[in-house]
């Protein structure tokens, strides 16, 4: 029986974008991924990274299954300056409500970076900082060489094993207001299943002829719109 997927994508009070898709199981952790390659400027190491299949993006983690303990690191690789990058995952749940998220872009005045999370709890989010459902401690970011990071420990419920995650960049506006990011291409396929024990991630793949339906209620405005994942069988 073949998975079903269903991607969706909400902006905010703006538009509706639904990708019902079809998908195959595909794994694609390289013999040779390319973040093993990587290393953190402050020496850290982790157990396990994947290169995530879209958005030259990579996840670097360790976790501990008996406590759901997971330090995770999520970078994006050539980005401007003026761009935001979210991570989330979704730890008990298919589909996009609930999922946490953890928010960062880089101050344009000051330079500083900035990040947050963000819970997830309708399918047009803001991105706007809320607190997360599971714990989450040491969130940070950085922007170098137009690669931009996050850093965060979070608590999973112990025993965890497989979690969906998405990841997601888009332009800074003015005033730093997020803005909405792509609707194209990868943008629309930055979703995956995640081992966290293999560290492979399960990618999900559109089948010919999908629908993709969008309905415009306003003008594109300041507008950010979010992956959502359903998955059944
Ligand atoms: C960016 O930094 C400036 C100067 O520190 C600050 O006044 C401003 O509120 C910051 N903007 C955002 C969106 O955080
Ligand atoms: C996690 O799994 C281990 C081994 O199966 C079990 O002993 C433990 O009780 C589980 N922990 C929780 C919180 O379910």
């Amino acid at each position: 029986m073949s998975l079903f997927l269903r991607a969706a994508l909400v902006v905010l009070c703006c538009m509706f974008v639904l990708i019902p898709s079809f998908t195959t199981a595909a794994t694609d952790q390289g013999l040779h991924a390319r973040c093993e390659s990587h290393s953190f400027k402050n020496g850290k190491t982790f157990s396990s990274c994947t290169d995530l299949p879209v958005l030259d993006s990579f996840l670097h983690f360790s976790y501990a299954l008996e406590t759901g303990a997971l330090e995770v690191v999520y970078r994006h690789a050539n980005l401007e300056s003026s761009s935001w990058i979210a991570w989330a995952i979704n730890p008990t749940k298919t589909g996009m409500l609930g999922a946490q998220a953890i928010v960062a872009y880089r101050n344009s005045t000051s330079g500083v970076m900035r990040a947050y999370t963000s819970s997830i709890n309708s399918y047009a989010p803001r991105l706007q900082e809320s607190p997360l459902s599971i714990r989450v401690t040491q969130v940070s970011a950085e922007y170098i060489d137009r690669e931009m990071t996050i850093f965060a420990n979070l608590l999973l419920y112990p025993n965890t094993t497989v979690v969906n995650h998405l990841w997601q960049d888009g332009p800074l506006k003015e005033g730093d207001t997020l803005g909405m990011h792509s609707m194209s291409g990868d943008h629309l396929k930055s979703i995956t299943s995640l081992d966290l024990l293999s560290g492979q991630v399960t990618s999900t793949k559109s089948v010919d002829g999908n629908m993709l339906l969008v309905k415009q209620i306003h003008g594109v405005v300041n507008a950010l719109s979010w992956g959502i994942l359903m998955a059944g069988t």
